[in-house]
């Protein structure tokens, strides 16, 4: 096929008058000159992140004169303008904080005990806590000149929670969602050559969810121009669809003429070599037009797990008054779910080896610099996991491009399942934001809703399940269910998620499971949500008042499995597509099984700072192709001479062999999907496991001697936002990791750089996230490493009373 053979391209127009009034329009268009002042060559887009320069204060949920005014009479909103002192130009903000965004105010609010803060993760939210649930923020800025001529545009990933926004004391709007993008039109209000007031109010005093949720802007803030003849905003799709040997790649692109003048334009797109170019059309002025180019790639590489390779469609207008463009990566690749055989992606059948995960992280709380979500999917990866579910809520942006980049497959949820205008309106956005990431493989409509399994919940999904097949057709809709399988929304989504469904416990018995699937024959379906197990990294017994739960695989609530039950269950049956086990990552709030002084949850197969527990081998030994050959508890049992201590074996080794001090304790065959367990009569010294021509040593150490530091990166970007994940390691004498060690480590930085957050995973630690110092639990701690906006040699040293201490390099450039 030569290449202007393998080119097609198409326009179509279905145009929409803009919200203009119409005295306006009329106007407007008689100005001929209308069409010269929006042409000229300074008009391009130019997207950027406002993270630098704010400022931010506690206000007041129940008091106006702490509130900074707000509600101090009834007349808040009687005019446009004017509603906040905080808006005004002159306001004195000196006494805020200086900040960066992300930022989450609930990171440095004390650990509370108190029942009602359990979800929070200890910290004062709610309505018992107003001093601390509101936070305002300001920023003031300069718009050049040149914005003049352009459309603006200010687009927040997420705030949390309802966030009132202000621009140049006007109010702007509101949101309701903390995870929902949303942004406005800044235009009309805009002083284009001079000063601009952008003020937050942030009101975390409500929730949407049983677990942590942080308080403030925790995700990017952006301003986009444009020109006036511009792409909406998440307005182009691009679409691929593999034929033979080739793929067609449509891109479909709403396009916006906010100008006085019809404008003439053509869609431009080119990917790689293939450029293709739709035929010319015009758009009314103050009107959009959907506008439709279709490439024919041969041979394209797909993009999959392995090979997670982008290309890039550079969409551009082009016309007489001057073209927006915008890049968007995008993969090829297919998928699809099968009733009998579980998940395809390129036609070969894939098994979802998935976690559900949260989005908060030790250090930081829910506020994340980029590279964190990057390093988190490196984690999950280390451990086999190809899929990744954003329980129960819209990601941010970046945690999708991570997937993108590193090939983990995403089931995205959108947080309310309901068909009411807000409902659908966050499944809006999140389509539109979300449906060109070649990772998200399946739209979650919800989790666990009391409406699941009636009627009107089958109404709802039905109604959702409509937005999302026209906003994107690509892909399958599911919803979260732990009940009502085969009625309500079960009768309406393409893929029928079960939450457990394993009849309480039994390991590798699924009634509901199997039964559903007995009735639906024809429904494929998958583990939205399975596992929940329990364990606190390095701990081997459980200790309520501590707060600790014992590391072997063996805890997990009445409704729930441990890892090696849900793992047999859905390994054994191939009509299932795999399942995410809830949860990658321990996150903060719902502790359970205890209360205070737990402050985080024990569900993660790796703790907050992403250290592994003992079950990351679990899924490592049955998730990867390579040999695995985990051996623990460790072997420090001083005072336990001779008492028998359990010892078990992560593998996938055929058999293992277990060794005392060199005495053969004997050698056990391995089941698939299983792990072996020996009771062992403590003596100090080498325990070792051999298998496969590997060896596993847990070894008794002496006292802690010194500290390691290993940062996870040792070159950064000296843009102020790349980051190094520092572990620190305690160690004996001979340079062992001692288990047990709890030494305070104080860290020092010299350079251009910052520490962000440290943390040690411990869930019962009331220790500050924002410190120079932490107590290493069970042997490590973190710090991160937070590149600044100039290069050179960053050095880290960590030091601990009584031990010698240490210092990594890290160079920013
Ligand atoms: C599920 C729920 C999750 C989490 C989990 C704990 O029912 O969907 O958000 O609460 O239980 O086991």
């Amino acid at each position: 096929m030569t290449r202007r053979q393998a080119i097609q391209a198409g326009l179509a127009f279905s145009a929409t008058a803009l919200a203009t009034p119409r005295a306006a329009r009329a106007s407007l268009a008689a100005l001929p000159e209308a069409r010269a002042v929006a042409a000229g060559p300074s008009l391009h887009r130019r997207r950027e992140k406002l993270d630098l320069g704010w400022r931010f204060h506690l206000g007041d949920a129940d008091d106006a004169a702490a509130d900074f005014g707000l509600g101090r009479n009834q007349e808040s909103f009687a005019k446009a303008t004017g509603a906040v002192r905080a808006g005004r130009a002159n306001f004195d903000d000196s006494q805020w904080n200086e900040i960066e965004l992300p930022h989450d105010w609930a990171v440095d609010l004390p650990f509370i005990e108190d029942p009602e803060l359990v979800a929070h993760g200890s910290k004062p939210l709610g309505r018992k806590y107003p001093a601390t649930s509101i936070g305002w923020y300001r920023r003031v800025f300069q718009l050049p000149a040149e914005d003049g001529g352009q459309r603006l545009r200010l687009d927040f990933d997420g705030v949390f929670r309802h966030a009132m926004v202000f621009f140049n004391n006007a109010f702007l709007g509101e949101s309701f969602s903390g995870y929902a993008p949303f942004g406005f039109d800044l235009t009309d209000l805009a002083n284009p050559g001079g000063e601009n007031v952008l003020v937050v109010r942030a009101d975390a005093t409500l929730g949407e969810g049983w677990f942590y949720e942080g308080a403030g802007i925790y995700r990017h803030v952006w301003i986009t121009r444009t020109p006036p003849l511009h792409f909406e905003h998440d307005g182009v799709a691009v679409r691929s669809e593999l034929r033979g040997r080739a793929a067609r790649v449509t891109v479909a692109a709403t396009v916006m003429n906010e100008s006085d003048a019809p404008a003439p334009v053509r869609l431009s797109v080119a990917i790689g070599d293939t450029r293709v170019r739709s035929p010319q059309g015009e758009i009314a002025a103050w009107s959009t037009a959907e506008l439709t180019a279709v490439a024919e790639i041969p041979n394209p590489e797909r993009w999959s797990p392995e090979h997670p390779h982008l290309y890039q469609a550079n969409c551009s207008l082009e016309g007489p008054i001057g073209g927006d463009a915008v890049a968007i990566p995008f993969g090829i690749r297919s998928l699809r779910f099968d009733p009998d055989q579980g998940f395809f992606l390129n036609d070969q059948r894939v098994e979802l080896q998935g976690t559900c995960n949260h989005q908060d992280h030790a250090g930081v709380g829910a506020a994340l610099p980029d590279r964190l979500q990057s390093y988190r999917i490196e984690r999950l990866q280390a451990m086999g996991s190809n899929a990744y579910r954003t329980s129960h809520n819209p990601p941010t942006p970046e945690l999708l491009d991570a997937c993108d980049r590193l090939g983990m497959l995403v089931m995205d949820e959108t947080r309310m399942m309901a068909s009411t205008p807000e409902g659908l309106s966050q499944l809006e956005r999140l389509i539109r934001r979300d449906r060109n990431h070649p990772s998200v493989i399946l739209w979650s409509l919800g989790n666990e809703e009391p409406l699941q399994g009636t009627e009107a919940g089958g109404r709802i999904i039905a109604s959702m399940k409509r937005l999302a097949n026209r906003l994107d057709p690509t892909r399958p809709v599911t919803l979260a269910m732990n009940g009502g399988w085969g009625r309500g929304a079960s009768l309406a989504v393409d893929v029928q998620g079960f939450n457990y469904g394993n009849g309480g416990g039994s390991a590798q018995t699924a009634p509901h499971i199997d039964d559903f699937h007995r009735r639906f024959p024809r429904q494929p379906s998958f583990g939205s949500e399975t596992a929940s197990a329990v364990s606190t990294r390095g701990i081997y017994a459980t200790d309520k008042t501590r707060g600790y739960v014992s590391a072997y695989d063996v805890n997990f609530p009445s409704y729930a499995l441990n890892a090696e039950g849900w793992w047999k269950i859905f390994a054994r049956r191939k009509f299932l597509a795999g399942g995410f086990a809830w949860t990658g990552f321990d996150y903060r709030g719902e502790p359970s099984p205890y209360g205070w002084p737990c402050i985080s949850s024990h569900f993660g197969i790796l703790d907050t700072c992403g250290f592994a527990k003992d079950s990351f081998y679990y899924y490592q030994a049955w998730w990867t192709g390579k040999p695995v050959l985990h051996l623990f508890p460790h072997w420090n049992w001083a005072g336990r001479e001779g008492q028998p201590i359990e010892v078990w074996c992560h593998t996938n080794l055929e058999e293992v062999e277990l060794l005392l001090n060199g005495r053969s304790l004997g050698t056990q065959r391995v089941e698939p999907q299983g792990h072996l367990q020996w009771q062992v009569p403590y003596a100090p010294g080498v325990l070792e496991a051999r298998g496969g021509g590997l060896s596993a040593r847990r070894e008794t150490t002496g006292p802690a001697a010194a500290l390691a530091l290993i940062p996870d990166r040792t070159t950064l970007r000296a843009d102020g936002e790349d980051l190094s994940v520092v572990a620190v390691e305690v160690r004996d004498a001979a340079g062992r990791l001692v288990p047990t060690a709890s030494n305070l480590v104080r860290f020092s930085l010299d350079g251009p750089g910052r520490i962000v957050g440290v943390g040690n995973g411990d869930p019962s630690s009331h220790e500050p996230d924002h410190a120079l110092q932490r107590s290493a639990f069970n042997g490590l701690a973190m710090a991160l490493v937070q590149s600044r906006r100039s290069g050179g040699t960053i050095r880290i040293t960590a030091a601990a009373d009584g031990i010698r201490g240490a210092t990594a390099t890290i160079m920013a450039s």
